[in-house]
């Protein structure tokens, strides 16, 4: 038994489902995981996620409830927002959207009507699905506009994004994305939006715990609608919170309940009260700058090995590499550095001329090495084991791998990972 808080009595009642819960236990701890969007959530947060809070119903919102029974919900919902309030300085928050997606939907149902005209950054430049791509809902049901990243320098071109705005008038401008590994510029956008009549939407879902820990510009004062998943940098559990001015309060309310959702997740709320708690802590502000820390050490030796990162390099935890020049594609690449013990997505790079189920880049992100401990002096070992991979998936060598696995696994098991005991 390795996962922590223990699991026995699920390991009696449904030994398949907890066998899986273990292996995916010692996966997590044998693996260098560099994907951009994940990281370990504490004991702590566990252990809030696992609480007969998930067994109530709380339509509404804490002093109105649809339901009976309130008396320890509305004080969970209630800490968990005035944390959330004071990590980010903002006026209001919700806390109870039940993701990222659902989230950015709440902010089109209360600023917009379906047809009226979205400004978000487009997915092959580093925006999400949600931001008006084309294949999903907020793509089919409004008329989304889209911008990108200049080709010379890889960075959002707030030209086209003025020019696009002036031209549109969209009722919404969303900034952010999940591909940017450079300073969002959120007073620029707030200008944009405020010549044009927009609702400026940051959706900070990836740099979140950045923002917390003051390691990125906050975008508190510039937009008055900010959505966020609480489970990347922020590390929380999978859930998702809106963060608005007292102007824009209310709307956002009403759209996430009655609007959107029924029931919040209780034991998701907990779990990102006691998250938001740890976020305050002086130690997060160090957590939150070693991330950054990792990303540009990591950056610098796969610089040094000739990779091309996007962009140049990262001002963020997340690292866009364009892997053209290796001669091999994103996606035999992702799959041979998996078998290697290095856990990241293939990922398309702007301009790619690949298709993205086949895309020409990797996405590599540092927020969950940096919990487990790793430090900028590590990242040399893991660009080269990077590199190995890379290097042998182009030549279809596999030879190789399970080398570099057993290299990985012997250095993390220096480093612990909340919920895991070996
Ligand atoms: C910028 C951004 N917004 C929204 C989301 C959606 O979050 P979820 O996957 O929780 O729906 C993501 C997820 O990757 C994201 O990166």
């Amino acid at each position: 038994m390795t996962h922590q808080p223990a699991i026995p009595t699920l390991s009696a009642a449904d030994p398949e489902i907890a066998g899986l819960v273990e292996a995916e236990a010692t996966r997590q701890h044998d693996k260098v995981r560099l994907i951009a969007s994940e990281n370990y959530v504490s004991r702590a947060v566990l252990e809030a996620t696992g609480t007969v809070l998930t067994n109530k119903y709380s339509e509404g919102y804490a002093g109105r409830r649809y339901y009976e029974g309130q008396q320890n919900v509305d004080p969970i919902e209630r800490l968990a927002i005035e944390r959330a309030k004071a990590v980010f300085g903002a006026d209001h928050a919700n806390v109870q959207p039940y993701s990222g997606s659902p989230a950015n939907l709440a902010a089109y149902l209360a600023f917009a009507q379906p047809g009226d005209t979205i400004l978000g950054m487009a997915l092959p430049d580093g925006g999400h699905l949600t931001h008006g791509w084309s294949v999903s809902a907020t793509g089919k049901w409004f008329n989304a506009v889209r911008y990108g990243v200049r080709k010379e320098t890889g960075r959002v071109d707030l030209d086209q994004v003025r020019d696009l705005a002036r031209e549109h008038r969209p009722k919404l401008i969303f900034a952010g994305g999940t591909a940017i590994p450079r300073i969002i510029d959120f007073p620029a956008f707030a200008e944009i939006a405020e010549e044009v009549g927009a609702v400026l939407v940051a959706d900070i879902a990836h740099i979140a715990g950045l923002v917390a820990g003051g390691a990125h510009p906050s975008p508190v004062g510039h937009a008055p609608v900010i959505t966020t998943t609480t489970h990347k940098t922020l590390r929380g559990p999978r859930g998702a919170m809106i963060l608005t001015d007292a102007e824009h309060a209310k709307a956002v309310d009403k759209a996430v309940f009655p609007g959107l959702q029924g029931g919040p997740h209780n034991h998701t709320t907990a779990a990102i009260a006691v998250a938001l708690g740890e976020a305050a802590r002086p130690d997060f502000r160090d957590y939150a700058h070693g991330v950054v820390a990792n990303a540009k050490a990591l950056a610098d030796a796969l610089l040094d090995r000739g990779y091309e990162l996007v962009s140049g390099g990262t001002d963020n935890h997340l690292l866009l590499v364009d892997l053209t020049n290796k001669q091999v594609g994103g996606k035999p690449a992702a799959q041979a550095l998996d078998r290697a013990g290095i856990e990241l997505n293939y990922n398309t790079v702007p301009f790619d001329p690949r298709k993205p189920f086949d895309p020409s880049g990797i996405r590599l992100g540092t927020a969950a090495i940096t919990t487990r401990g790793l430090r900028p002096e590590h990242q040399p070992a893991i660009a080269e084991w990077i590199d190995r991979v890379v290097t042998a998936a182009a030549r279809e060598d596999e030879s190789g791998l399970d080398t570099v696995a057993a290299e990985v696994r012997e250095l993390l098991a220096e480093f612990p990972m909340p919920g895991y005991v070996a």
